[in-house]
Parts: structure tokens; C-alpha cells; sequence
């Protein structure tokens, strides 16, 4: 394909800024135009062979959510106490500026927002402040047992995931409803110590659905794991690889040729990328996955699916 149409059909899921990223070798060669003498030596470059049989990690999606209410402090005990590595969360922004831990844009669902406050619909999380939130019941709606659980902060959230040794897997939520999301959720990961060099090395990544929002990340922090939620066509995965070190799609979506051309390019750390695939609940659906060769599987269920494929 030619380099024009490569950013052309990029640009429509990547937007503008797509036109600037850089065509990994592979992608240069498969043009058969030059490759500029800075590209080859820093960008992503595709890998030999496979890297043999492993087990993929296991996320905890918005915390054990089939077992506690998604998104609190009690999905991330059961999660732990269920031997889960990693924990999966959705970042979002209040009126007054604080970062919490909740999946919808509106608290309608997964809260007791419609009885506390009857007249503030749509109930949307970006027009409550912190304290309002922290007043809500998040757990009744999912078991009476856990009626009192709170909306956490992000801060509350890294403080339970560290007391547990446990690994984060950060999506940032809507972050078009949140401009700047990305440096201030960067401010607080550094604040409670999730920057540092062990942190950083094996214990976080930070993701969405938006390429900008993770472009964004990893423009103000490279040293940061980053993830890109969806399944971008073949052809585009080269313009991915200079932002982002995951691509983590929906399971219904997934194939082993497309796993096997997703590790087929270093990312912009250096490393070959990686995939991680949703919402994985079951025994059978996860050795199919596995069977793709992924590298994580993302579940509500993390007991089903490590029984089913280990890890
Ligand atoms: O981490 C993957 C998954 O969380 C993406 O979908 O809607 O559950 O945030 P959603
Ligand atoms: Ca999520």
C-alpha cells in the first residue's frame, strides 16, 4: 500500500494528528518507498518469531465485578483475594477537579444518585462534586451485603491496588468529557508513587478507547505502558505502534492472524506489543483466546478464567 493511503485510512480512526506519525519499516517497505535513516533506526520494527507458550495474566475488569460492585474498594479485595495479578478501573473527572473510579458517564446505575439527589438528572459524574459523590451508596444496587461501599477517588483506588501488590490496568473513561484527564491523572499516579521505576517497569498501564488520550499519555510520559482499546485494521497498527504498547480488543473481534500481526511490531518503548482481550467470562471463550496467543485476558470471572487457562 502506498504511504498516502496507509495515513489516509489511519487518519479516519486516528485523526488529524495520524498524519504525523511515522510508518514503522514494515509498513515502509510494504510501500516500496524509502525508509528515512531516522525511522529505521528509532521506529517500530517488526519482530522474527513468536515468543513461545505463556500463560496470559489475568485482569480483574473494574475489579472482581461478577463477585463485588464494579469499581470500588470491595472489587479489588475480592479481586485479591481471588489471586488476581491485575486490576482493571475507569477513570473519571467531577465538577471541582477530582479523578474517581466509575465505568458509565452518569452515576445513575451503579449508584443511589437518583434518590439522594431527584432532581439532578441525567446524574452525569462531570456535574457533581467529590463530596456529593462520596455521599452515594455503590454497592446496594449490586448486593444488599454491600450497601455502604463509596465511589472511591483514584488516590483511594492506587492505595488499595498497592496494599495488595497488585498491577493496574488504568483506563481513562470518556476522556472527551475531560480535557487535560491525562496529565492530571499522570499528577496523582506520580503523587502516590505509581511514576516511579517499579511501578512504571511491570505494575501500570494507562489506557482508552481514544488514540488521541493515549497519544497524549505517552507524549507527556513515555515511560508509561500504554493501551489502545479496539481493533484497528492491519494496515494501521504501524501509526499505533509509535504511541501505544498494547492493543487491547474485544474477544468477539479477536483472531490469531490479528494477534500475530499485533506482535509483530515493537512498540514505542522498544518491546514487542502486546494484547490484551475483553470481557473474557468464561472457560470456554478464554482457551480460545488463549489459543490466539494473548498476553492478558481481561475478566469479570479472574477464578473461571485462571482455572480454564491458568496464568
Ligand atoms: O478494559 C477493557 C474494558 O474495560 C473496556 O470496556 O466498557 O468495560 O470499559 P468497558
Ligand atoms: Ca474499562
Amino acid at each position: 500500500m502506498h504511504a498516502r493511503a496507509v495515513a489516509a485510512s489511519t487518519t479516519a480512526l486516528l485523526g488529524t494528528a495520524a498524519l504525523l506519525l511515522p510508518l514503522s519499516p514494515a509498513r515502509a517497505a510494504d510501500s516500496g518507498g524509502p525508509v528515512p535513516a531516522a525511522v529505521r533506526s528509532a521506529g517500530p520494527r517488526p519482530l522474527a518469531a513468536d515468543h513461545g507458550i505463556r500463560h496470559p495474566v489475568i485482569v480483574a475488569h473494574r475489579g472482581a465485578s461478577a463477585y463485588a460492585p464494579e469499581n470500588t474498594l470491595a472489587a479489588v479485595d475480592k479481586a485479591a483475594a481471588l489471586g488476581a495479578e491485575w486490576v482493571e478501573n475507569d477513570v473519571q473527572r467531577t465538577r471541582d477537579g477530582e479523578l474517581v473510579v466509575l465505568h458509565d458517564d452518569s452515576l445513575q446505575r451503579t449508584t443511589d444518585v437518583e434518590e439522594v439527589f431527584p432532581d439532578r438528572a441525567p446524574w452525569k459524574v462531570k456535574d457533581f462534586t467529590a463530596a456529593e459523590i462520596a455521599r452515594l451508596d455503590a454497592g446496594s444496587w449490586f448486593d444488599p451485603a454491600y450497601a455502604g461501599a463509596r465511589v472511591p477517588t483514584l488516590e483511594q483506588f492506587v492505595h488499595r491496588v498497592e496494599r495488595y501488590g497488585q498491577k493496574l490496568l488504568l483506563e481513562l473513561k470518556n476522556p472527551q468529557l475531560y480535557p487535560g484527564i491525562e496529565r492530571e491523572t499522570l499528577k496523582v499516579l506520580s503523587n502516590e508513587g505509581w511514576l516511579d521505576r517499579r511501578h512504571v517497569g511491570s505494575r501500570l498501564v494507562v489506557q482508552s478507547f481514544s488514540a488521541d488520550s493515549v497519544r497524549t499519555v505517552h507524549g507527556l510520559k513515555p515511560a508509561v505502558k500504554t493501551g489502545f482499546l479496539g481493533t484497528p485494521p492491519v494496515a494501521d497498527l504501524a501509526a499505533y505502534a509509535a504511541f501505544t504498547d498494547q492493543i487491547n480488543p474485544s474477544h468477539g473481534s479477536l483472531s490469531a492472524p490479528y494477534v500475530a500481526a499485533v506482535h509483530g511490531f515493537r512498540g514505542p518503548r522498544g518491546k514487542r506489543m502486546e494484547v490484551l482481550t475483553w470481557t473474557v467470562n468464561d472457560a470456554a471463550a478464554a482457551r480460545r483466546v488463549a489459543g490466539f496467543g494473548v498476553d492478558g485476558i481481561i475478566t469479570n470471572t479472574p477464578d473461571v478464567v485462571r482455572d480454564a487457562v491458568g496464568g
